[in-house]
């Protein structure tokens, strides 16, 4: 097969084994950025997300830096030119909310697949704030014209750290007690920074309260390694007996390392090693070693669908290759992920030539199947590209991933690493 910039060749492999230590954590990255540029002092951030969508971040807090002088009390004035989210999800959605209780008119911009995802899950708490946005019939373009905010307190309707995080920084700076509440729990990045930051906030078990205006002091700080990204090589190294894989300096918050009980679930050997706190979060060596005939089953539903989002696919990718299959449900929010994740998935194995059930809110993948290579459409989407250059390593003959560039999105490094660690 010949193959275009945009495109990879995936050969099967025998094993996976290596030690590796991988970039910092995407969310974490985000977070770090957002409030490093709004903190008081210099921050200095190590080991920070090498993916576009943080570069995305980082430099939309440029552009708000770079023309706008930063004020004592923290505040920016408007870019002359819209922020480019990019790709990123996170980036315009979690700035709206640092943005809306700013002096000045703000745009919000994001590429085709960012500007066709919803806005309206920050645009109401914000508009109950009493913040000025505007939507382009749902989605970006966003328009943030900054005003003085109230105090609310929300309930959010679908877990989403992202909103959760938005209405977070629009209550640290504005007057009374900001609490939101959400069902389900989602990652806690934003309530580590936030303390780490210097912030004070409080927690129940399923609220946040943050009293607003609170300034934030600069930290140093190493990012720890991205365990989303960990994830593809995990799941890898669980399709083959004799696997030994090391990774070192992986963040092991517990609201994101739920990956690691569920193969274990599976049937694979995980440890954790040398685990530590490092401003509030937990960073360990995460090792796999998979000396079992094979991989069992699961169920994926409810708390953990949402705490899985980001692994689903790869775990839906790899459920040809256990014996018992992979069922995923409450996990609608994949729909509307940088793709529609479930569409996307099913449409992949199909090509594979596995069998598989779409549901609204998930998928069946009956274990017990024999895959073939295939040209894989990734849609653009950087998960769905890594995923099924995992599910590629066990098909029969070789597999040409679609839009592998997209990789770069979060992991640019995953190409070159897994050829490190596969054996052929
Ligand atoms: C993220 C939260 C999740 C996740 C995304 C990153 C974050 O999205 O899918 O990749 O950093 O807060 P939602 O909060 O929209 O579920």
């Amino acid at each position: 097969m010949s193959t275009s910039a945009q495109e990879r060749i995936i050969r099967p492999a025998r094993n996976i084994i290596g030690t590796l230590r991988l970039p910092g954590d995407k969310s974490i990255s985000h977070r770090y950025a957002m409030l490093g540029a709004f903190a008081e002092g210099t921050s200095r951030f190590s080991n920070f997300s090498t993916g576009a969508d943080c570069a995305s971040t980082l430099s939309c807090m440029q552009a708000l830096g770079a023309r706008v002088r930063k004020l004592d009390d923290g505040r920016v004035t408007p870019a002359d030119h819209p922020l480019d989210c990019g790709n990123s999800g996170s980036t315009m959605r979690m700035i709206s909310g640092l943005l809306a209780p700013q002096r000045g008119k703000f745009t919000l911009i994001g590429d085709a697949s960012l500007s066709r995802r919803p806005m309206e899950r920050i645009r109401k708490p914000l508009a109950d704030m009493g913040a000025n946005i505007t939507l382009t019939e749902g989605h970006a373009p966003v328009t943030v014209e900054g005003t003085k905010l109230n105090a609310i307190d929300y309930t959010t309707p679908v877990p989403s750290a992202q909103v959760k995080t938005c209405v977070l920084l629009a209550g640290l700076q504005t007057p009374g007690n900001t609490i939101v509440r959400e069902s389900l729990r989602t990652r806690d990045h934003s309530e580590l920074a936030l303390r780490a930051f210097g912030a004070n906030l409080t927690r129940s078990i399923d609220s946040i309260t943050i009293t607003g205006p609170q300034t934030l002091r600069a930290i140093d700080a190493v990012v720890p390694g991205d365990i989303s990204s960990a994830a593809f090589f995990l799941c890898a190294a669980a399709l083959f007996p004799g696997s030994g894989l090391i990774l070192d300096g992986i963040g092991l918050n517990p609201t994101r390392a739920t990956l690691l009980d569920v193969l274990t679930a599976l049937g694979a050997r995980v440890a954790v090693l040398q685990l530590q706190e490092v401003n509030s979060e937990l960073v360990g060596t995460v090792q796999i070693t998979t000396d079992t005939m094979g991989l069992g089953s699961t169920t994926i539903s409810g708390a953990l669908a949402a705490q899985l989002i980001d692994e689903l696919p790869v775990l839906a990718a790899i459920g040809p290759y256990t014996s018992g299959g992979i069922r995923i449900r409450d996990a609608k929010e994949l729909r509307v992920k940088e793709s529609d994740r479930i569409a996307l998935v099913a449409r992949n194995l199909r090509a594979m030539g596995a069998e598989v059930e779409e549901f609204e809110d998930g998928l069946d993948v009956p274990g017990g199947q024999t895959l073939h290579g295939a040209v894989i459409d990734s849609g653009g989407d950087h998960r769905i590209a890594m995923a099924f250059s995992v599910a590629a390593l066990r098909a029969e003959r070789e597999t040409l991933i679609q839009g592998a560039e997209s990789a770069a999105i979060s992991f640019p490094e995953f190409f070159e690493l897994l050829d490190l660690i596969a054996e052929r």
